[in-house]
């Protein structure tokens, strides 16, 4: 735990990109996302890189990133796409936040948004929303388990997370 990095997790579309972009205005934290790391290491977008070598290879590309993160960053706030938690070393990356919302509360917050056609469309596995409610109901307990801290998102704005998220890391620090 003395590296100190605060690792966003959490399902697709719960809000980890907007609670970043806040803990950043408002603490010394720099963020960084596995899924744009993804995207620069590859040049092309995770939809493209799903569609056109699968899911597997994604998988491998995300495990890439991982090692990297435990052995090179410090004291950042890494968000994470929402099957990043799976990998083996994460504990090892920093203290786990998980942001946790009910699968319908999480879409409903996509449907509300400006975008969301565009969130919807960049996420390969929320094309099916049947099988993206399982995958949460497998996940979630799995989420649970790996968290140090748990930040229930639902109908909060991402800056009453932000000040939440400060708080509760603030004991690991
Ligand atoms: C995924 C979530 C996505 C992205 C990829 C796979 C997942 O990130 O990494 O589409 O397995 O839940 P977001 O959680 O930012 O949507």
């Amino acid at each position: 735990m003395s590296k100190k990095n605060v690792v966003l997790i959490g399902f697709m579309g719960v809000g980890k990109g907007s609670v970043a972009r806040e803990v950043v205005q408002n603490s010394n934290y720099v963020a960084i996302d596995t899924d744009d790391l993804i995207e620069s290491m590859e040049n092309r977008k995770v939809k493209t890189i799903f569609e056109e070598d699968g899911e597997i290879y994604f998988r491998k590309l995300e495990k890439k990133v991982a090692k990297w993160l435990e052995k090179n960053v410090q004291n950042t706030l890494v968000s994470t796409g929402g099957g990043f938690f799976k990998q083996n070393n994460i504990k090892k990356v920093g203290i786990i936040v998980l942001l946790d919302s009910p699968f319908d509360a999480i879409i409903k917050r996509i449907k509300e948004h400006p975008n969301a056609e565009k969130k919807l469309k960049k996420r390969p596995l929320l094309s099916n929303l049947k099988a993206a409610r399982k995958l949460y109901n497998e996940r979630r307990p799995e989420y649970l388990k790996v968290a140090d801290v748990v930040i229930d998102v639902t109908n909060k704005s991402a800056e009453d997370c932000s000040k939440e998220l400060l708080k509760k890391v603030e004991k690991y620090a």
